[in-house]
């Protein structure tokens, strides 16, 4: 068939797609029956009325339940559960409190605001002033029609609702440790377990063996990841593990991540060895935190020729011949250095613990006493 022989169509007549148009309105149980309505409406106040009994049940459970204990749930030989009670129940407490919220809010808006369909003819995206102010006039009569300042009540009670679920998230900021204080700082973050000494000998022992290291098993170039005799305990010559002080678990790994330092021995003539420092060292050999002053990365890439020692994680290098200054990258503090000695048999002791708090910043920490290029 040629194009001349196609028939003339009329674009308003021939193969119009019929307008569907509006369904038919179907009205909601609580419009046709007045005391669904109004049982519509006590359910959402019971739901909301629930949270706060949720949220004090949730404080009662996480101060009344023992971290430790655990709850089980067992059948026919199936474990079905087997958890943290605590957990469980903050958990489960938690989640029905923002369940029901979450409940209240979509049964108000489906079954009690205003019901009825619109049809707004499609118009330009551009909106002008007149469009706008309609907009408004018609956002407050939607307002006004949802039926908010009528039930007023459940406007109250979803605010309270949503207030009370907040209480938990605040009172739980208690697990993040005690608040810091000057003081606590001092027996906490700003404190390492080389603060035993010198009144109890703190041993400077290889991190993996637990040996204790002698000023001369160390070589000139070398570097040794160490940590306190106070924190593993420390393995003899025989092999007996001295484990009286020795912590374990969390606290151990607390310790650790403060008190992990390495060793490193450097010709002294190589060096610049300060005048407030010139105790500190034993013929060369100097330790420093192995915690990076930017954000805590542990460090021991050592380059023996420079003295540099450079952390992985943004590339800050530290010049340990000259008591630990930033040489490059975005530390903004020198490494803390560690005041050493030895005992009588030769083998590395702590003078006493860091002279400033080792590892990041912190808003409150004061940073005069820390070591700047140049210092005596
Ligand atoms: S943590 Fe060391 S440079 Fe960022």
């Amino acid at each position: 068939m040629s194009n001349d022989d196609r028939p003339v169509l009329d674009p308003t007549t021939d193969h119009v797609v019929p307008n569907p148009g509006v369904e038919e309105h179907i009205e909601r149980f609580t419009d046709v029956d007045k005391g669904a309505g109004n049982r519509a409406y006590a359910a959402i106040l019971a739901m909301l009325g629930a949270v706060p009994v949720l949220v004090i049940l949730n404080l009662i459970v996480y101060f009344a339940i023992r971290r430790h204990t655990t709850i089980n749930i067992e059948f026919a030989g199936v474990k079905f559960l087997h958890a943290s009670a605590q957990n469980f129940l903050l958990g489960l407490t938690a989640g029905l409190g923002v369940l029901l919220i979450g409940l209240a809010v979509v049964q108000w808006a489906r079954v009690l605001m205003d019901d009825h369909e619109i049809v707004e003819e499609r118009h330009s995206a551009a909106s002008d002033e007149e469009t706008r102010a309609i907009a408004i006039e018609k956002f407050q009569a939607g307002v006004a029609e949802s039926n908010v300042k009528r039930r007023g009540l459940i406007l109250g009670a979803l605010g309270g609702a949503v207030g009370t679920v907040a209480l938990p998230a605040v009172v739980t900021l208690a697990d993040m440790g005690p608040w810091p204080t000057k003081a606590m700082r001092k027996e906490t973050i700003e404190k390492t377990l080389f603060a035993a000494a010198p009144e109890k000998e703190v041993l400077l022992v290889n991190d993996e063996t637990w040996r204790p290291i002698k000023a001369t098993d160390l070589e000139i170039g070398q570097l040794v990841n160490a940590e306190p005799s106070n924190l593993h305990g420390w393995v003899d010559d025989e092999g007996h593990h001295h484990h009286e002080d020795a912590l374990e678990g969390v606290e151990g790994h607390q310790a650790k991540a403060k008190a992990a330092i390495v060793i490193v021995r450097m010709d002294p003539n190589d060096i610049k060895i300060p005048e407030s420092r010139k105790d500190w060292h034993v013929s060369g050999i100097l330790a420093y935190s192995k915690i990076c002053t930017h954000v805590g990365c542990p460090i021991s890439l050592w380059e023996r020729q420079t003295h540099h020692l450079l952390c992985p994680c943004h590339q800050s290098t530290f010049d340990l011949g000259n008591s630990g200054v930033v040489v490059f990258g975005p530390a903004a503090r020198s490494l803390p250095q560690l005041p050493i000695t030895v005992n009588d048999e030769g083998y590395l002791v702590a003078r006493s613990d860091f002279t400033v708090p080792v590892g990041p910043s912190y808003f409150e920490r004061d940073s005069r006493n820390d070591y700047k290029d140049g210092d005596q």
